[in-house]
């Protein structure tokens, strides 16, 4: 009888073939999740990608994850299975557009969020996730405005939790706008001991009404530590997956989008581009791979180091 070699074994035979490491975002597909080398947030993947030794990374996420890899690890060769997996929040910022912008506020330090192209890293002083925003804002010393893109909701979040002069970016992630409140409050009567956690992404009047407002990491983690059995989740539900790991015995519920899709929830049609044949296709072939220009990722990288040393 025939041997049945199935995807994921073929994954990892070439991953140790080719000393490959995958890279995964918590917002993967739960079978790319479960091929992965580490799963993690944008920061825990930069951390993951500067340290590696691999000499291939695949990143199962989106393009700017995928960059960053590439600008903090250069000598490496770096994969994305579909490079149309891109983002909206970076696409919101066209470098152009940013450039004018920054001159337009000469002085002013330049915060930018991960979530932008390598050409609008090369415009900033320092580069922050979701994970270390406030910390970062709050490293700068307080003597005037602070330019910070692209992320508007994130940019107000901030602005509320520091009281920082923060010039804002009129940028915003499709999926963690598409949250509804009177959904939101419709469920949580039906769960009335559910706890309520946001991704800061979301929009002002979803996180006013959170009880914990972090990064995915920081969302898993409390999840993990509260006493609460019931949880509503407002960020991309491939989150899910990772959680109910974490803690199997708690009910986990994602929080309901403006229209209604087949779960009932939000994904990210960008991070959802990666597939398991897809990747596999990218081991085999080692394309497409990305590259990033030289001194566009040298500009990059010194804004993107100076945010790991402060993290
Ligand atoms: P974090 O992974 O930093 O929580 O950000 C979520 C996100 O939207 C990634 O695209
Ligand atoms: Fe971009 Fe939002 Fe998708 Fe994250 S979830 S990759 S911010 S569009």
């Amino acid at each position: 009888m025939a041997v049945r070699i199935t995807l994921a074994e073929e994954i990892h035979r070439l991953k140790k073939e080719k000393n490959a490491l995958i890279l995964a975002h918590y917002y993967q597909y739960p079978e790319i999740q479960e091929v992965a080398d580490m799963v993690g947030d944008s920061l825990q993947m930069a951390q993951f990608a500067a340290a590696s030794r691999a000499d291939i990374l695949v990143v199962a996420g989106v393009y700017f994850m995928a960059e960053t890899a590439k600008i903090l690890n250069p000598s490496r060769k770096v994969l994305l299975p579909d490079t149309g997996a891109g983002c909206s929040l970076a696409d919101s910022c066209p470098p152009d557009e940013f450039r004018s912008f920054v001159q337009h506020h000469p002085g002013a330090p330049v915060v930018t969020y991960i979530n932008c192209s390598a050409q609008v890293k090369a415009m900033s002083d320092v580069i922050c996730t979701s994970s270390n925003a406030e910390k970062i804002i709050r490293s700068i010393p307080d003597n005037g405005p602070i330019i910070f893109a692209p992320d508007v909701n994130l940019g107000q979040y901030l602005i509320r939790q520091t009281g920082r002069d923060l010039l804002l970016w009129n940028g915003s992630c499709l999926v963690h706008e598409s949250f509804s409140i009177d959904k939101i409050l419709a469920l949580h009567k039906m769960y009335p001991r559910a706890k309520f956690i946001a991704h800061p992404e979301s929009q002002p009047h979803i996180l006013k009404i959170a009880s914990y407002v972090g990064s995915t990491k920081g969302m898993i983690d409390f999840v993990s530590k509260d006493a609460a059995q019931e949880f509503i989740i407002a960020t991309e539900a491939g989150i899910l997956h990772e959680m109910q790991k974490q803690v199997p015995d708690k009910l986990l519920i994602p929080a309901p989008a403006y229209e209604d899709n087949t779960c009932a929830c939000s994904e990210c049609p960008y991070m959802k581009m990666n597939t398991l044949e897809k990747l596999y296709d990218c081991l085999l072939t080692e394309q497409p791979e990305i590259t990033v220009h030289e001194q566009t990722r040298k500009l990059a990288e010194a804004a993107l180091q100076r945010m790991l040393q402060l993290s």
